[in-house]
């Protein structure tokens, strides 16, 4: 099977493994409360209060194209591998998802082993596990949560489902342990783009969405349209480094309200998606050849990162939230991290994105958002399904409470 297994780098912020010199943070209590780990991000670990219980969770993603598996201690990654399924996938295109649920059957497994090894814990060690359980491919979601409930089962721990999205805005919290709600969140994957006010585990409010197209989804069809292959938002990165981002106007794409003007928060892709599809075929009839791609990229993603800027600005200044989280895989993207971060230091809102490995799909998000969970109380019951839709704002239907003897 052609998977490239990775493991996050041991000197990110807040990762442990075996050749890192950094204690397990489960072994350093001290008085009743857990010390820190110093990280780039933050130096204190955030504890709730005295009586607060770390959880370390093994916790599984198979939501999409990526089998991954890590443990996790509360906001510190013990150990995070992420088996790439992308080469599999790149030469129809795009994910195929029957071929996506084999290979997380053929990959899972080696994962698993790998991430416990890195971590160098037993099964004594771990409080739980987790698997991501909506939304997503349900072939592909089924392969991880039936793996995760039986572990489960067999070693008598807790399960708990995860929601894919809560999963990318935990991801901060991972980079940023001293981070803590209310903050707004801009979710942008493959398949989301959404504004969330985060009040707390599990509670969410979306302020805006997409109407059509996500924003990594534009990515990806404006790659396949350029000839640059799958997946796109990486290439276009990439390109875009060299090009122009001036060289051509195009549309960022506004929502029109029945009253008048424009939706403040909701965004629209498919027509800026048309207008890249309409130039080019301008440009190839007029004989352009070959096609000036840095510039049309550099164009296209300068559009996007100016969209969702505006966006967040309005939507946090209006809701008077001072800090904003990024998730999801187009976080990774230099021109939207540029742009943003520039017009929240002019706004005074602190903006904060995941280290790169951290906003595409990885199981430590998971771990991180199931960790919180446990603390909270919330467990999932083993008769729970995947969903390939599933509402953010109801998370807290995975969960059951526990029972107090
Ligand atoms: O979060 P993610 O890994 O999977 C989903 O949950 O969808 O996001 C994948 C998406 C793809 O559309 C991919 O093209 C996009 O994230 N992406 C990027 C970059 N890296 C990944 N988009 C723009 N710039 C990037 N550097
Ligand atoms: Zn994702």
């Amino acid at each position: 099977m052609n998977v490239k297994l990775s493991f996050l780098n041991k000197n990110s912020p807040n990762v442990v493994g075996h050749n890192n010199p950094q204690p397990n943070p489960r072994k350093a209590k001290i008085g009743g409360v857990f010390t820190s780990l110093q990280t780039l991000a933050g130096p204190a670990y955030f504890i709730p209060n005295d009586n607060y219980q770390m959880a370390t969770i093994l916790a599984l993603e198979t939501s999409c194209d990526e089998t991954a598996a890590a443990v996790v201690c509360d906001r510190t990654i013990l150990s995070s591998v992420v088996a790439s399924q992308i080469a599999i996938h790149q030469p129809y295109g795009g994910i195929v998802p029957e071929v996506a649920s084999r290979s997380h059957v053929a990959t899972l497994g080696d994962s698993i082993s790998a991430a416990l090894d890195q971590a160098q814990i037993d099964w004594g060690d771990i409080d739980g596990v987790a698997a991501t359980c909506a939304p997503g491919l349900v072939g592909a979601l089924l392969v991880g949560l039936t793996a995760g409930k039986t572990l489960a089962m067999v070693h008598h721990k807790p399960f708990l489902g995860v929601h894919h999205l809560e999963g990318h805005i935990y991801a901060n919290y991972l980079a940023s342990p001293d981070l803590v709600p209310p903050y707004l969140c801009l979710l942008v994957s493959g398949g989301h783009t959404s504004l969330i006010y985060v009040k707390g585990c599990g509670q969410y409010q979306t302020l805006g969405h997409t109407r059509d197209d996500a924003a990594g989804e534009a990515f990806d069809k404006v790659a396949r349209l350029l000839g640059l292959g799958y997946p796109g938002g990486p290439v276009i990165d990439r390109l875009a480094s060299q090009g122009n981002p001036q060289a051509f106007p195009l549309p960022e794409g506004n929502i029109s309200l029945p009253e008048g003007g424009f939706h403040p928060y909701d965004s629209s892709f498919s027509g800026l998606k048309t207008a890249m599809l309409r130039l080019v075929e301008k440009l190839r009839a007029a004989g352009v050849d070959p096609l000036p791609v840095a510039d049309l990229a550099a164009s296209f993603q300068a559009t996007v990162a100016r969209s969702l800027t505006r966006r967040v600005v309005a939507c946090a200044q209006a809701y008077g939230l001072t800090t904003v989280a990024v998730g999801g895989g187009v976080a990774a993207n230099s021109g939207l991290r540029q742009h943003l971060q520039q017009a929240a230091a002019e706004q005074g809102l602190r903006v904060m994105f995941p280290p790169l490995s951290l906003c595409t799909d990885n199981a430590a998000m998971i771990g991180c958002a199931a960790a919180d969970h446990l603390a909270q109380g919330h467990r999932s019951g083993l008769g729970l399904g995947a969903q390939s839709r599933l509402d953010l704002a109801r998370v807290m239907e995975l969960y059951e409470p526990i029972a107090v003897a």
